[in-house]
């Protein structure tokens, strides 16, 4: 029999390094004792210390891709069977790389509770760790100081670290838990797997906290089960709105009736007045440009939606004035918003080496995009793209449609849903339209394919290549399309 004695409570690297390690030396899951140090419910107590296999360099295993993500989260559940059941698990997909999909092996499902459990906890700290401010002594200058306490079910501290740098970059900040903390002062976070105590919180956001939750309560609205499935009572100790619940249940009901009893609320005389201000301003009146340049430089002063306020300068379409295809993808990315030009960054790069195998010239196209705006979440120093909504579509949908005229393209090529919407009204699934020929108004043609980004994001590598196969032969057949646009409609044809 191995034994094997781990450090870490949610230490997948220590695990994989030992796994690893047996696996290589062919030791079956029924050879093996996990023991661990420092979980509550104590030692094992074996009498002899850890003795891994003695191999020469352990060899690497191959599993397939949903195996690590996978066991990276189950490692953080708090039941210590966890790394058997690994293990196991590990054992036998060496024989069947499929197993993970078999739901009714019992280790499979165990392992699913497992994972599904540490995703909810993570979740919940997410929702409801709430951070209480720390004052700096008198007389000092320096970053707002936070502190926190929450009480996970798993391991999860480490894991949820980097969420909270993102979102509370610009404080300094420290979660304390039992399981484990997290610090950050700016520039370095640190953790901890040791338990800590409760710390003596209190402070005046309680009551801004109970105000706000008071507020948004709404007695009409009320279903307990649903309430107390997303807000469990193991975490109202640590609210500081949670005592006020009970009384608002217990007062719903009388709530709603005294609700409906009363005339609705007339707006206050200021919106009347600030309506009438609104209605009679007149309607921007756009320029109705006669010429590409000319319609490229009045976008630049565009404030059609609210999206020209964050980005860097309107993204253009660029390309020949009468292209005979013209691309369109979603919206500049993060790239695009600083050159001020469409499809230059990493989606760019994909979409350039596929024209490139196809033999198509991107100098021959017209490319542009639905929205002419980068719209993005700034999270610490990244701008994280953010896909634009219908309405912020429908807007910019002035200046696509004003392109298409002016250029009046033989095929029109959406990339993506926010193309084809935009092109279309169109909500369907893409799969559903993508690869065949559509006619469209006047003649024109519109393919629909997926975006270029949409490969980028693809984690399997076999999925991505034939993906990749399918954009390509995408553009191939747009190719063909515009080699046989001289003859008539029924000659077309895409044979896949
Ligand atoms: N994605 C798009 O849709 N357009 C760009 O210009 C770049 C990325």
């Amino acid at each position: 029999m191995y034994k094997v004695s781990l450090e870490g409570r949610g230490d997948f690297t220590e695990w994989r390094d030992a796994a690893r390690a047996f696996l290589s030396a062919n030791v079956a899951p029924h050879e093996i004792e996990w023991q661990f140090q420092g979980e509550e419910t104590g030692l094992f107590g074996f009498e002899e210390g850890n003795r891994l296999p003695q191999i020469d360099g352990a060899a690497s295993v191959n599993v397939p891709a949903a195996f690590m993500p996978f066991a990276q989260t189950i490692i953080c559940h708090s039941d210590p069977t966890r790394f058997a059941l690994l293990y196991r698990l590990l054992w036998c997909l060496g024989k069947d790389r499929a197993l993970l999909e078999f739901k009714s092996d019992p280790d499979v499902a165990e392992a699913r509770k497992m994972e599904k459990s540490v995703r909810r906890d993570s979740h919940k700290m997410t929702a409801f760790v709430r951070f209480k401010e720390v004052p700096l002594p008198p007389d000092t200058i320096g970053r707002r100081r936070f502190i926190a306490w929450f009480e996970p079910d798993h391991f999860i501290v480490e894991r949820k670290a980097a969420f909270f740098q993102r979102r509370f970059t610009d404080m300094d900040w420290l979660i304390v838990t039992p399981k484990g903390s997290a610090r950050w002062d700016g520039e370095t976070m640190q953790t901890s797997r040791m338990a800590a105590e409760k710390p003596d919180l209190s402070d005046e956001t309680d009551e801004l906290w109970r105000t706000y939750y008071a507020n948004i309560f709404n007695p009409a609205r009320l279903k307990i089960k649903a309430m107390t499935a997303e807000m469990p009572k193991k975490y109202w100790k640590n609210l500081p709105e949670a005592d006020l619940i009970p009384d608002l249940i217990l007062n719903a009901e009388r709530r709603v009736l005294e609700m409906g009893a009363k005339a609705a609320t007339e707006p206050q005389l200021f919106h009347h007045r600030l309506q009438a201000a609104a209605d009679s301003r007149p309607v921007p009146v756009l320029p109705d440009a006669d010429t590409l340049e000319g319609l490229k430089h009045e976008a630049q002063s565009c404030t059609l939606c609210p999206l020209h306020c964050k980005a860097t300068q309107t993204v253009f379409g660029e390309g020949p004035a009468n292209a005979d295809v013209m691309v369109v993808g979603e919206q500049p990315g993060d790239f695009e918003d600083l050159a001020g030009r469409p499809f230059v960054g990493p989606a760019g790069k994909v979409f350039d080496q596929v024209l490139g195998d196809t033999g198509m010239d991107r100098k021959a196209l017209y490319v542009t995009n639905a929205v002419k705006h980068f719209k993005y979440e700034a999270r610490g120093k990244k701008r994280i793209h953010q896909r634009p909504d219908a309405g912020e579509v429908q807007r910019c949908r002035w200046w696509l449609t004003r392109e298409i005229d002016l250029i009046q393209p033989k095929l029109i090529v959406a990339m993506g849903m926010t193309a084809l919407f935009a092109l279309t009204g169109m909500k369907e699934k893409l799969s559903d339209v993508r690869s065949m020929p559509i006619p469209m108004d006047g003649g024109k043609m519109l393919f629909a394919t997926v975006h270029p980004s949409y490969l980028l994001r693809i984690p399997d590598e076999q999925k991505k290549t034939e993906e990749v196969r399918r954009f390509r032969e995408d553009m191939q057949a747009v190719q063909r399309l515009m080699e046989t646009s001289g003859e008539t409609e029924s000659q077309v044809s895409f044979g896949r």
